[in-house]
């Protein structure tokens, strides 16, 4: 499974790619805005920077809504880097500029997933990714990870290339059972990461070690 970190924070994202296991980037308007990223210039600009630091996948999420204002800024978009992976919201115009850019070799990743439905349809719009948010479905009292399953069933079903990126990770379960049921990619925060690396066993075992080195070297 690989995996994505979701945030526009470029220390997160450094600190991710320093573990070696970092395979890409995802971001989306709420979090360059937390990151106090404003205007178009700014914004692509960070675009490029997050691209500097990883090799590999990076969503760019369009604002438009209509067919013609998506294409044209995920053409913009993708001509910042070769990693650029256009963001484009789960809509029916959305569904036309993935069509469209497909068909011009542009990559795209499908947002705001909330139905196996909208996946199929994305699928067959040539999504290079889709993006079902799990933790959005867990916070209204529907099991996120079911969906997954959902699309993986569908997409083995007719050997689809889209990717399943599961998004809206909260935590290292989350990441556990993604893998489990097979999801091609996972993006969470930086500390769902890291807590996967925890387990108190570990700890105390290296603390033993390290005493009983240091005992017998006295
Ligand atoms: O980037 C999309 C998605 O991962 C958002 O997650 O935590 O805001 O539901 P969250």
């Amino acid at each position: 499974m690989k995996f994505f970190i979701d945030t526009a924070n470029l220390n997160d994202i450094r600190e991710a790619n320093d573990l070696g296991i970092l395979d890409g980037v995802t971001t989306n308007p709420s979090l360059m805005a937390k990151e106090g990223i404003t205007g178009a210039e700014n914004i692509l600009q960070h675009y490029v920077d997050i691209c500097n630091i990883v090799d590999g996948d990076v969503s760019a999420e369009v604002n438009s809504v209509d067919f013609e204002g998506m294409i044209k800024e995920g053409v913009a978009l993708a001509a910042l880097h070769k990693n650029i992976v256009v963001k484009i919201p789960m809509i029916l115009e959305g569904i036309k500029a993935i069509k469209y850019l497909s068909g011009k070799g542009i990559r795209t990743n499908c947002t705001l997933i909330f139905s196996s439905g909208q996946a199929l349809l994305a699928a067959k719009a040539g999504a290079t990714y889709v993006s079902p948010f799990i933790g959005r479905l867990d916070d209204i009292s529907t099991n996120g990870l079911d969906l997954i399953a959902q699309i993986r069933l569908i997409f083995d079903n007719y050997a689809y290339n889209t990717e399943i990126l599961a998004a809206s990770v909260r935590h290292p379960m989350h990441i556990i059972n993604c893998a489990e049921i097979g999801a091609d990619v996972m993006t969470g925060p930086l500390s769902a990461i890291k807590a996967l690396a925890k387990h108190p066993l570990t700890d105390l075992g290296l603390q033993q070690f390290l005493a009983d080195f240091a005992a017998g070297n006295k």
